[in-house]
């Protein structure tokens, strides 16, 4: 068997880049791959995508005992790579001996074509992508250690399937744009995970709040109603703009690619949140500075923070559940959060149809309402 694959090995497709080769050897109902790197942490391979995400992710690095750790990890859009359900490539000696200059050399084998959907098939037309750092992961020994962002990755077309003599391939070099790897100490996934929390309290949470005393507790907080209100609505916008700074500190492609729709939107419209929420600030201070206890209607500039308030909202609110669908698109939980989320909105909105009917709206107009003084 060995004897054999050795033979087969000298026909196989390489591709070769900076400092570190693939060659992949179709056997038999397997395809074989080959990693020789001079990168010292980890290298891996993902198979039927250029990207992460969707990826089936083959990783190895050197262990104590100068074997190798090999595990298959799923590509995911957002976050690290998770460990595959799906163990199906399996390491076998070297295909190609190791040569000089490369620092981590392994072989294994995985199944060309898969029964199931679940993975990506080895075909003709496959992308690959492949990653390397030079950092080795805590514990080297378990295969479920934790490692950090890869230094370098490169994305490019093999037909793995055929048996060609040592033809490169196209390579394109795509190293990671943005921001350079903030380390492990906070993973991506977590800094995304802080940013949806705060925004969910930021906008499904705390306007709420601000605006029913705003509209329906003037009469019963007197003048404490503004207080309130600045307080909460001040909370909004530092949360708002904290949110997005930290996302954007740490935004680090392709973690992080806005290259979907959804993605692209997102980001869109928490933009012109974060603009608007400045514009909407300065409103509710100039509102309160010219405001006149003896006015008989209400002017524009309120009006215009009223609607444009409503307006923040309502991009908001949308903008959250684009946020929660974008984060767990690539996992199947989506439903539970969008519920909580879902609840959360419909209490708030049942506490304004009660705020409407039963407390009904307070709006300083002529003498009848009690007076602003701030
Ligand atoms: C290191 O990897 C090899 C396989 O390449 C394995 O046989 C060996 O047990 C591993 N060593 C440790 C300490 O896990």
């Amino acid at each position: 068997m060995l004897q054999f694959l050795f033979i087969q090995s000298l026909l196989a497709a390489k591709v070769c880049y900076d400092q570190v080769c693939v060659i992949a050897t179709p056997v038999k109902s397997q395809t074989c791959f080959t990693i020789h790197s001079a990168y010292e942490g980890w290298n891996a391979i993902g198979v039927g995508s250029d990207r992460m995400s969707g990826s089936d992710i083959v990783i190895g690095w050197q262990n104590s005992t100068f074997g190798t750790t090999l595990v298959n990890l799923a590509g995911k859009g957002h976050f690290r790579p998770q460990i595959n359900a799906h163990q199906v490539a399996y390491l076998v000696p070297l295909f190609d001996p190791k040569p000089e200059w490369s620092a981590q050399s392994f072989s294994f084998c995985r199944p060309t074509l898969v029964e199931k959907d679940s993975l990506n098939p080895v075909t003709a037309n496959s992308k690959y992508i492949l990653a390397v750092s030079n950092t080795l992961p805590v514990n080297v020994d378990s295969s479920s250690s934790s490692f950090g962002y890869h230094d370098k990755r490169f994305i490019f077309d093999l037909d793995a399937t055929i048996p060609t003599a040592y033809i490169v391939h196209g390579v394109r070099d795509s190293p990671p744009r943005g921001n350079p790897d903030p380390t492990a100490s906070i993973p991506y996934d977590q800094i995304l995970m802080m940013h949806g929390l705060s925004m969910v309290f930021a906008w499904l949470i705390a306007p709420f709040a601000g605006i029913f005393i705003a509209r329906y507790l003037k009469a019963q907080l007197g003048h404490s109603w503004y207080i309130a209100h600045k307080l909460i609505m001040g909370l909004v916008g530092i949360i708002t703009v904290v949110s997005v700074t930290l996302v954007a500190m740490y935004y680090s492609q392709p973690h992080f690619s806005n290259s979907t729709l959804v993605g692209n939107i997102h980001v869109k419209i928490g933009l012109t949140v974060l603009i608007l929420v400045f514009v909407q600030i300065l409103l509710g201070i100039v509102s309160n500075h010219l405001f006149d206890k003896d006015r008989q209607s209400v002017p524009w500039w309120d009006q215009t923070h009223w609607w444009l308030g409503r307006t923040l909202l309502v991009l908001s609110v949308f903008n959250v559940f684009l946020g929660i669908n974008l984060y767990y698109s690539d996992s199947s939980v989506p439903g539970f959060v969008n519920l909580i989320c879902g609840a959360v909105l419909g209490i708030a909105l049942c506490a304004f149809l009660y705020g409407e009917f039963v407390l009904g709206a307070t709006i300083h107009v002529g003498y009848k309402e009690i007076p602003d003084q701030e």
